[in-house]
């Protein structure tokens, strides 16, 4: 037999083309693409389907600790199940360390929490919290050697936020190694005093989240993240950007030849600050940072993402439940916005949103809806070819879609550990109905078939986009 499975009859897209063509895979790879490929063993119908690169997740928080009494909704095999269903094949998790933590020992506590548990590909970035001399100096190179090829710095948040110094020797490790680093940029020092002010007029309910951190806290930020960057001469990826401004700072790197990314979220296009206003705790839902905005936001998101600014489309997945002592309301006594934990569930309901506010309502093309949800994590994270689009040769990670289906987003349809969607409500029209991992499907026809521990971990190469700026194209 040629192949283990051919995929019959589909319209494939990949970033650059849609065409008709059958898939042939053979050992979890694409083995043909073309017309009257023979014989199978397994023939799938695609005809009036999409058949898409499988969505790349590249920013998930996955059974992170958050704090005192507080626990994450989902642990690898939750979240790797709703990514699953969510038209994805692979997520990038965080591997987080706190101060005076081995970043080595943290890393293999993260393994140790996926292993076996998966449904779909996982790495992991890191994030930095102490950047101390034996962390900087010995752990994180040989950690970047191994294939842990990006990491996250944190400018706020009690406990993770670099001072300007700090991520100056981070940046400068990314320089020597070839590493990307991510960065989540929000003036810590600004919050603090807002959030005190606020809480002293008695401004305490989950709203007041969005007032302790507005646009110029994030822009701020932006600005300085990129001049750090730019001190060290590294790349450096702007990560859930809310806003034009920050947005705009962005753009302006980019056109004076700085290697500077962006990253936009589902929250900035389809929420806004008046969620935050649900009646008494319901607000906590969408409380997550930067915060979502207002309409005008919304629209420079948009921008951003139909002219190459941001490269990458991610669901900062960070889930908790809401009705759980050990979610949203956790902190008993603590009745102040300043206590709610920080993120929303977001790994299903990323790509369906994107589709359906993108593609159907004709703000973006079908290949640029590719490009953002799978070939530019994959070429940004360095898994490219292997990962994140249709050529032969690559790794069988395919979504097929109904782009048809009409689904109103609700809690009773997701797959992970959390207990509410901050989407519920929304209507969307275009389904990922069936997920293939390397050849093997995860969902097939909206059923779960894959198996709990066939997702792998996969090392990473170095970044295309952390080379030197003359040896690659910026994807836009
Ligand atoms: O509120 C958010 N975004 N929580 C997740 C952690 C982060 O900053 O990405
Ligand atoms: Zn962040
Ligand atoms: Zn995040």
């Amino acid at each position: 037999m040629a192949f283990d499975t051919i995929i019959r009859g589909g319209t494939v897209a990949t970033a650059s083309d849609t065409f008709s063509c059958d898939i042939g895979i053979r050992d979890g790879r694409i083995a043909a693409l073309g017309a009257a490929l023979g014989e199978a063993k397994e023939t799938v119908d695609a005809s009036g389907l999409l058949v898409l690169p499988g969505g790349i997740d590249s920013h998930v928080h996955i059974a992170q600790p958050s704090g005192p009494g507080i626990v994450m909704a989902d642990d690898f095999a939750s979240a790797t199940r709703s990514a699953a269903f969510g038209g994805n094949t692979m997520v990038l998790p965080f591997a987080m360390q706190q101060k005076g933590e081995s970043l080595r020992e943290v890393v293999a506590d993260y393994h140790r929490k996926a292993d076996g548990r998966c449904y779909v590909d996982v790495s992991f970035h890191l994030i930095i919290a102490d950047a101390s001399d034996a962390v900087l100096g010995q752990e994180l190179p040989a950690l970047v050697h191994d294939g842990y090829t990006s990491f996250k710095v944190f400018m706020t948040y009690e406990g993770l936020a670099l001072s300007d110094m700090e991520m100056l020797n981070v940046m400068s490790v990314a320089r020597d190694t070839g590493a990307l680093v991510m960065v989540h940029a929000e003036n810590y020092d600004a919050i603090r005093f807002l959030t005190d002010r606020l809480e002293r007029a008695g401004r305490t309910a989950p709203r007041y989240h969005a007032t302790s951190r507005p646009v110029p806290v994030e822009r701020e930020a932006t600005h300085r993240a990129i001049s750090l960057a730019e001190l060290i001469d590294v790349p450096v990826m702007i990560v859930h950007v809310s806003n034009g401004e920050a947005m705009e700072e962005i753009r302006r790197a980019q056109s004076r030849g700085l290697r500077v990314y962006g990253e936009t979220c589902p929250q900035y296009l389809v929420l806004t600050e008046k969620d935050l206003e649900g009646l008494n705790m319901e607000g906590t839902k969408y409380v997550c940072s930067p915060p979502p905005r207002d309409a005008a936001s919304q629209r420079a998101c948009w921008q951003g993402l139909q002219q190459g600014v941001f490269s990458v489309f991610s669901s900062d997945h960070c889930p908790f439940r809401y009705d759980d002592p050990q979610g949203k309301l956790a902190p008993k006594g603590r009745t102040s916005f300043r206590w709610v934990p920080n993120g929303i569930p977001g790994v299903e309901t990323r790509l369906p949103i994107l589709f359906s506010e993108g593609v159907v309502k004709g703000r973006i093309t079908l290949n640029r809806f590719v490009a953002l949800s799978a070939t530019n994590h994959a070429r940004m994270y360095g898994l490219y070819p292997k990962k994140g689009t249709i050529a032969v040769g690559s790794d069988a990670d395919l979504a097929i879609w109904d782009p048809q289906r009409k689904v109103t987003i609700t809690q009773s349809l997701m797959h992970g550990g959390s207990d509410y969607t901050p989407y519920e409500g929304i209507a969307v029209t275009g389904w990922p109905v069936s997920t293939m991992v390397r050849g093997r499907f995860v969902v097939r026809d909206g059923a779960l078939v894959g198996k709990k521990g066939a997702g792998a971990y996969v090392p990473r190469a170095l970044s295309e986009m952390a080379r030197p700026a003359h040896a690659g194209g910026v994807p836009g």
